[in-house]
């Protein structure tokens, strides 16, 4: 049973308020990022941040590549790639303020030249963007990285202005649907609860195209730090061309969860090439078939986006671990510190 009382027995730290959270969060992150400007129009934009908040500049890249043809690049390691210069813009995202790799990329990026925006919550990257009067975008602290999505996504989204009409409606959505997807509603007819039943004993491998491996990643990395479980993503059709051998062959993929993340609007290329991969593996191992669905593509990415959050949060639940400590990251940083 994943009851109410259940949820807040084992979340003792509230993710599941800041999972509910999403869409004020876009909403709100989206009218703080106006206050910056319309940094991004018409240039160049590479968004650096890594975990829970490079994320954010993923998936907004993804979608606007997608639908917008813009040129937004996501990179998550403490360089920038070679060919990024004078008269790109550079967003420097990090939640704390404090990651080696983005406050890493970020001097990078003060070296070659190129515009700069910070958007965190405090930290070194809000005192180095002050330092060198460069725009920052604050957010509330407080919070898990992760748990900040919204905030992060909704603050780079603003600095697109052309953005305005997809926020706005895709945040409407990922309040219908979240209310869908809440504690209070019951295990039959909540998708999130459901789901996280069938997962549970098995690890998730989580499949999308590529305007949703973002999402996948997404679902991968909050099933790793919430449900304390391993997790892969996996990107298609390219998975289709390698990985599908293992799961044809390998006699342990029942162990494995595939998870297809499909989209009412997939190119022709991409449906027959995802049915074809389901009634592949469907008598491999059981498959979990996620239908996207909403008004815009925007919509669907971050409704799909939310229904992972949930499921992560409710299989944490039916495992009995504390959706929010991820100790083992504040060891390794607390490491890397030492020999910085
Ligand atoms: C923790 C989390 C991590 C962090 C990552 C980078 O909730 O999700 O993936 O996001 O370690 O830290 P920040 O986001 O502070 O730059």
């Amino acid at each position: 049973m994943l009851d109410e009382a259940s949820v807040r027995r084992v979340d003792k730290s509230g993710a599941a308020d800041h999972v509910a959270s999403l869409p004020e969060q876009v909403v709100r992150g989206f009218r703080l990022g106006l206050n910056l400007g319309p940094l991004a129009a018409r240039r160049r934009v590479i968004v650096v941040g890594m975990g829970g908040s490079g994320i954010a500049g993923s998936v907004l890249a993804a979608w606007l590549r997608a639908e917008r043809g813009a040129m937004v690049a996501s990179v998550n390691d403490a360089q920038l790639p070679p060919w990024v210069g004078e008269g790109d813009l550079v967003v420097a995202i990090s939640y704390s303020g404090n990651t080696l790799e983005t406050l890493a990329a970020t001097r990078d990026a003060m070296g070659r030249g190129t515009d700069l925006v910070g958007l965190t919550s405090g930290g070194t990257l809000r005192d180095l963007c002050g330092g060198h009067g460069l725009p920052c975008l604050l957010i509330p602290p407080g919070l898990m990285p992760r748990s900040a999505f919204g905030y992060m996504f909704g603050g780079l989204a603003a600095l697109f202005p052309e953005t305005t009409a997809d926020v706005r409606t895709a945040a409407e959505a990922l309040r219908v649907r979240g209310a869908k997807l809440a504690p209070r509603v019951a295990d039959a007819k909540n998708p999130a609860k459901k789901l996280a039943q069938r997962l549970k004993g098995r690890t998730p491998i989580i499949y999308g195209t590529p305007t949703y491996a973002p999402v996948a990643r997404r679902w991968q990395t909050e099933l790793n730090e919430n449900a304390k479980v391993l997790a892969w993503a996996s990107v298609l059709p390219e998975a289709d061309h390698n990985e599908l051998v293992g799961w044809a062959e390998d006699p342990d993929a029942k162990r494995f969860a595939p998870i297809l993340l499909r989209d009412p609007a997939e190119i022709p290329e991409h449906r027959a090439l995802l049915d074809a991969t389901r009634d592949l593996l469907k008598g491999k191992a059981k498959v979990e078939e996620v239908k996207a669905e909403g008004p815009t593509l925007l919509a669907r990415m971050l409704t799909t986006l939310q229904l992972g959050d949930w499921t992560s949060l409710y299989l944490a639940v039916l495992r009995g671990v504390d959706p929010t400590p991820v100790a083992v990251i504040g060891k390794l940083k607390a490491q890397l510190a030492k020999k910085a």
